[in-house]
């Protein structure tokens, strides 16, 4: 049985991408005019096959490979092998190694106190600003994530995080600027990025070279997993390039856009700030225990992922012959991912563009085949960073949230395009203003139920 999909075009379907405003767009397209599964030109590499139905991914759930041409943007940060495609058997132990720190619940409860106070600090800032006046919430909302995530990954007291944090930016403005071909005024910017990675893989050495052998205390420190490990220093390096950049833009830009929705939703916000109220009382920051008890916070970010999920598309390729619902798809070919559009689907997801958290309750969860919400991917190169982000965006959101009122600035269109991550292409510019509390007798102590 042929897969349907559109006409072959000359130019490697570059120009139905394009007219489609890019390749998130094009897939929710592609998926509306022929069904869940479509064969299509993916500039880059050919031919690739796009799945959107959660079911049929089942079939592909088990594939340990990615296209290595799709990634290939991402070598030159690397210097012991793109991280992105490396082999199944170097890729096991380095994500079970990589699982031990990021998924693990004394890393998050030993960080989470710096993250809530990096947190504060923003929400004091904002909350300072004459009324009226506009803040950006994506730029200063990644900015945060980068801040939260350098702590994690380096330990914050030999390092200098802000000249991290901007050399960070700068080794990204390039790389970034290059994938998407924005023009860079600045004749020195591909020196100064050279430079910013030079310092960057300097500062991981430092800190690898100040781990003592055996030294490791507790299971929040990566470096010190990763040297425990035996990884080559080249590794390391590799290891902590690639976690910042995996970890930062997409939690900055998942808090942003829960926080547009419920500019837009006023009800759910009520409905946040009052269960928040309930849980903190009077407390400006939740503690680690206090997470699990917002549970309408967390359905109200589910929400937001499925309607704008921060990384819209994953690819795959074939290592073996596949049946795909009765389509036979040949080793090699490779499989794309349109997270979007599975999140999307009408046949999982009633009037699918509506925001609804109850969407998220654990009864109508259990409802849903297992692969019909998937923003951090699926299977053996599923993001590893899940835990450690959901925790870094329900602590942001509780603390914003508690404090602050937000409303869309009036004027501002809000625009999705695809920058690496779902990004709005003008920013999101809310105002913001300082709420008061509005809280239950004898509650919101640590503990109280
Ligand atoms: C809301 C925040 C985040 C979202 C939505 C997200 C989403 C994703 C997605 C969609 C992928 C590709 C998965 C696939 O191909 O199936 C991925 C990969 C990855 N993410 Fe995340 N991510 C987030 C935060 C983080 C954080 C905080 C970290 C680390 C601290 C992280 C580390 C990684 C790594 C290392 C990979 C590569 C996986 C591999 O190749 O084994 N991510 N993420």
């Amino acid at each position: 049985m042929r897969i349907p999909g559109p006409e072959h075009q000359e130019d490697g379907g570059l120009s139905a991408v394009m007219a489609a405003g890019g390749l998130h767009r094009y897939q929710l397209r592609l998926h509306e005019t022929y069904g869940p599964v479509v064969r299509f030109q993916l500039p880059g590499a050919d031919t690739a096959v796009s799945v959107a139905d959660p079911v049929l991914l089942e079939a592909t759930a088990h594939i340990d490979k990615r296209p290595e041409e799709l990634f290939a943007f991402l070598d030159p940060l690397c210097e012991a092998g793109n991280l992105q495609v490396l082999p199944a058997d170097e890729h096991t132990p380095w994500r079970r190694l990589l699982l031990s720190v990021l998924a693990g619940r004394p890393s998050h409860e030993r960080h989470f106190a710096r993250f809530a106070e990096l947190t504060q600090e923003l929400a004091d800032r904002w909350a300072a600003r004459p009324e009226g006046e506009p803040v950006e919430l994506q730029t200063e909302l990644t900015a945060l994530s980068l801040r939260m995530i350098c702590g994690f990954a380096l330990g914050g007291a030999e390092t200098d995080t802000d000249r991290v944090v901007a050399s960070f930016e700068e080794v990204l403005t390039e790389h970034l600027g290059r994938l998407y071909q924005v023009p860079r005024d600045d004749p020195r910017s591909a020196e100064r990025a050279e430079e910013a990675l030079a310092y960057l893989r300097a500062t991981v050495d430092r800190v690898v070279a100040a781990h003592r052998p055996g030294g490791r205390t507790d299971r929040s420190d990566l470096i010190g997993a990763l040297v425990e490990a035996g990884e080559s220093p080249a590794r390391i390096r590799d290891t902590v390039m690639v976690t910042l950049l995996a970890a930062h833009h997409t939690t900055g830009v998942a808090v942003s856009w829960t926080l547009h929705l419920l500019g837009r939703h006023p009800g759910a916000a009520e409905r946040v700030a009052a269960e928040l109220d309930e849980v903190l009382g009077e407390r400006p920051t939740p503690d680690y225990a206090d997470l699990r008890r917002l549970t309408y916070l967390d359905m109200v970010l589910k929400e937001s992922m499925r309607l704008f999920p921060p990384g819209p598309y994953g690819a795959r390729e074939t290592t073996e012959d596949l049946d795909l619902g009765g389509y036979e798809i040949p080793a090699g070919t490779t499989v794309f991912y349109p997270f979007w559009a599975v999140h999307l689907n009408p046949e999982y997801w009633p009037e699918p563009e509506r925001f609804d958290p109850g969407r998220f309750t654990p009864e109508e969860e259990a409802m849903r085949p297992r692969l019909a919400y998937i923003p951090f991917g699926i299977g053996p190169r599923s993001c590893e960073g899940a835990a450690l982000a959901t925790v870094e965006a329900q602590l942001v959101l509780a603390v914003l949230l508690g404090r602050l009122r937000f409303r869309p600035a009036p004027g501002h269109e809000v625009t999705p395009v695809e920058r690496f991550v779902l990004w709005a292409r003008d920013g999101i510019r809310m105002t913001v203003r300082p709420r008061s509390r509005c809280v239950p007798p004898g509650r919101g102590k640590p503990g109280a139920v």
